[in-house]
């Protein structure tokens, strides 16, 4: 098993670009189910999640051709439509082929995704909505079997404890679209990633309105071709370097990012005392002096996103004063919590609420990565960190930033991926 080993204390500088967003383009390839005829979708990155999209793809009967940062999808035969447990155990989002195989096929079979180390992770929105679209929907031997022969238009209400559902949304829209009349989607999450869909969709010739706002509008049509459709920049990747800048008081130029995506992130990064400025096709982002505290809760969009909530813990651990961080989406996705400890952030956590106690002089340690964004965060902290720090599971941390070692190597980290055993 590969790990990360970083020597921290040096200053970041130079030029990255940000990848196409990894959490727009499963739901986006899931969707070209719908289509008769080729899709090609561009600026997919390189990642183990993508890979595993294109084989549940491939598993339900379409032809999938990958060249560079690009891929095409077309369905040949749509006789198996059950994505199983070996593929959605590895890869939760594979929950979003179900609502575009249940209106191009008439049944869907998805094996039932489980929790995750982020804790509880539902799909009865999903469900709820497919069901309120005409669906019938059974639980069989772990399986989530859902049936229709022709989707009916309906209102539909998705807002649950803990906010909308992204890939609810995404499976319900996406079903809506060939549902006969028109789907009103009530409480719809806002997400970048939803509109990137709804864009894609529309390029299909799908007709929907609203999406970005709460209520999203569908008139279902009676087919969809295949589009061309480029995928948007990761806002979380971006939002990952501008932490990789501010903890190491360097200075990047981010290309690819889309500001109008980040600004609840950017405005916090201001609050502790990173520069951000925009330029040319992206961001610089600098920090020159001690760092501040603030106190930040993750929301739904535009608020600030959860997937950055960890890397932000990291930086905060070496701001000057107490911060406080309240994860309002995922009450449990704390698992870095332990693992920055290790390195020296000194956190304390009450409930959904952490309190990081800084600044915090970071020392390396080997640490476990736990999750993805988890992952990330023990980077970050790993770069700022005085000795070496060595990140372990770092299959984690592939699933979602490609090449990361490769290219923060490349604007100055001391960082290296070499095989567990080798280290012994
Ligand atoms: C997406 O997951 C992302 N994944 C997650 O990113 C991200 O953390 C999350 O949205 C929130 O922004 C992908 O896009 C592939 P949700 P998703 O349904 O759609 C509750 C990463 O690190 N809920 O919006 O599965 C749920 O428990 C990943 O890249 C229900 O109660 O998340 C949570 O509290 C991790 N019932 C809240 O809603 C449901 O049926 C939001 O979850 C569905 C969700």
């Amino acid at each position: 098993m590969d790990c990360l080993v970083i020597k921290g204390g040096h200053r970041l500088s130079g030029t990255v670009r940000v990848c196409g967003a990894k959490n727009a383009a499963l739901p986006i390839m899931a969707a070209s189910l719908l289509a008769d005829g080729p899709s090609v979708i561009d600026d997919l990155p390189q990642l183990q999640d993508i890979q595993s999209q294109i084989e549940l793809l491939r598993l339900l009967g379409a032809e999938v051709n990958r060249s560079a940062d690009s891929v095409s999808i077309e369905v040949k035969d749509p006789s198996n439509s059950h994505a199983p447990y070996d593929v959605v155990r590895k890869m939760r989002a594979s929950i979003c082929v179900l609502g575009p195989l249940l209106a191009r096929r008439g049944v869907a079979r998805v094996s039932m995704p489980g929790g995750c180390a982020i804790g509880d992770r539902p799909v009865d929105l999903h469900l709820r909505g497919l069901e309120a679209l005409g669906a019938s929907v059974d639980l069989e031997n772990g399986d989530i079997v859902a049936r229709a022969k022709r989707l009916r238009g309906a209102a539909i209400f998705l807002g649950g404890n803990f906010g909308s559902t992204v890939l609810g949304t995404a499976n319900v829209m996406s079903a809506a679209t060939l549902a006969k009349g028109t789907t009103v989607i009530e409480s719809a999450a806002c997400e970048p990633e939803v509109v990137d869909l709804a864009n894609y969709l529309r390029a299909m010739g799908a007709k929907i309105t609203g999406d970005g706002t709460p209520r999203i509008t569908i008139e279902g049509v009676d087919s969809l071709h295949g589009a061309r459709h480029r995928i948007i920049p990761d806002r979380i990747e971006a939002g990952t370097f501008m932490i990789a800048a501010g903890i190491t008081h360097g200075e990047l130029q981010i290309d690819n990012v889309r500001i109008d995506h980040l600004m609840a992130v950017v405005d916090k990064l201001r609050t502790v005392g990173v520069l951000v400025v925009e330029s040319g096709a992206g961001v610089r982002v600098s920090s020159q002096r001690n760092l501040r505290a603030t106190s930040l809760t993750t929301q739904p969009y535009p608020g600030f996103p959860t997937d950055l909530q960890a890397q932000f813990m990291a930086l905060l651990s070496v701001a000057d004063g107490n911060s406080i961080i309240t994860e309002k989406i995922f009450p449990d996705r704390f698992m870095h919590v332990a693992e920055l400890s290790r390195l020296g952030a000194s956190i304390h956590r009450e409930g959904p609420t952490v309190i990081v106690e800084g600044p915090r002089h970071l020392i390396g340690a080997p640490v476990m990565a736990s999750d993805l964004r988890a992952s990330a965060a023990l980077v970050l902290a790993g770069l700022a960190a005085k000795d070496t720090t060595t990140v372990n599971r770092v299959y984690h941390i592939d699933r979602g930033y490609e090449k990361i070692e490769q290219r923060l190597k490349a604007v100055g980290a001391d960082i290296e991926r070499m095989d567990e055993k080798e280290l012994d």
